[in-house]
């Protein structure tokens, strides 16, 4: 079976020249095999919290973005306009985890809105950066790309569920590299796990142009109150990618009362996911200046304190 192409190639002249002549034609695309993946830090404000830091970030995400093979740069909230830009330069692609500040106004909105305006004109100049949007992360990319808060309440709070995908689902990026038994598995399993009041019900998104014109909308969802709510969706012309649900809980967190799904397939979706976006930031050929800077830059000079008796979450760095 799997020898058809040589055999082919082998046997036939023609094929044969082509062949030969491939290394000279094969445009050679440089990958960036040591990516690092921005994630922006979350305002405290859970009071248990407060002791430790003013801003954190749940390492769930942290060893979701390593178990697809990246590094991970923690990015404050108090920088300048200057040191972001100069931050976007070196790191290879942005995660904007879930949380629960205000979408327009908060500091993280303010960072979000930076990085994502230079990413659109990376992009559009040819400099490849991706973007992943996690729950909030992927409502505030609709409020970025709309151009204003369009969520309503679509409650699905501690919740698994399989996911309703579009025809879009079927030849988009995000799942392109799915087995087809995952991806039944994906559309008839709980395997997403919910954890939000607020999100784009599929009737704003048809009726916005702007999302309808930037996004692929490749699922949807039923909340408690009956809304159809956007639940994945994937830019038509830019690497940015939004989901709903948590991807990191399904290996990363273990609260026995929140319904993280834990099961083969569950583990599979969220490993797949890693990968395909840490593989999105291995297309970026941004740098350090030097190894020293790139070293002082890493979550491996922070700790992650044990959470899992005060918070939903297991370890969660603090800064
Ligand atoms: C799945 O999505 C389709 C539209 O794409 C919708 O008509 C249908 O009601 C949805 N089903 C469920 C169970 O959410
Ligand atoms: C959580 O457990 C640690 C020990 O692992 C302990 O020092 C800390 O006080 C506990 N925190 C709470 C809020 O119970």
């Amino acid at each position: 079976m799997a020898s058809t192409g040589f055999s082919t190639c082998f046997l036939s002249a023609c094929c044969l020249c082509v062949c030969k002549s491939m290394p000279t034609q094969v445009h050679q695309q440089a990958v960036n095999d040591r990516p690092v993946i921005g994630v922006l830090t979350q305002i405290v404000s859970d009071e248990v919290m407060k002791p430790f830091g003013r801003t954190y970030i749940p390492a769930s995400y942290v060893k979701y973005l390593e178990s697809g093979g990246s590094r991970v740069m923690p990015i404050r909230l108090t920088l300048t306009d200057t040191e972001y830009e100069n931050i976007f330069k070196k790191i290879n692609g942005l995660l904007l985890i879930g949380g629960a500040v205000n979408l327009e106004t908060s500091d993280f909105a303010r960072v979000a809105k930076l990085f994502y305006n230079l990413a659109v004109v990376a992009n559009d100049a040819g400099d490849f950066f991706p973007i992943w949007g996690t729950c909030m992360g992927m409502q505030l990319l609709t409020v970025l790309v709309a151009g204003k808060n369009l969520l309503t309440k679509t409650t699905a709070e501690n919740i698994a569920l399989p996911l309703n995908l579009t025809t879009e689902a079927y030849s988009s990026r995000i799942f392109t590299d799915f087995p087809t038994a995952l991806i039944k598995a994906v559309t008839q399993e709980p395997l997403t796990g919910n954890f939000h009041h607020y999100g784009v019900e599929v009737k704003t998104f048809n009726e916005n142009v702007n999302l309808q014109s930037f996004f692929y909308l490749l699922s949807t969802n039923v909340a408690e109150n009956g809304a159809h709510f956007v639940s994945t969706i994937e830019g038509k012309k830019y690497p940015f990618y939004g989901v709903q649900w948590h991807p990191e809980v399904n290996r990363f967190q273990w609260k026995s009362n929140l319904n993280f799904p834990h099961s083969r397939h569950a583990v599979q979706l969220s490993s797949l996911l890693a990968e395909f976006f840490v593989n999105e930031g291995r297309r970026s050929l941004h740098h350090f200046d030097n190894p020293e800077e790139e070293a002082s830059s890493l979550i491996y000079n922070y700790t992650p304190v044990y959470a899992g008796n005060f918070t939903g979450y297991e370890q969660v760095y603090f800064f």
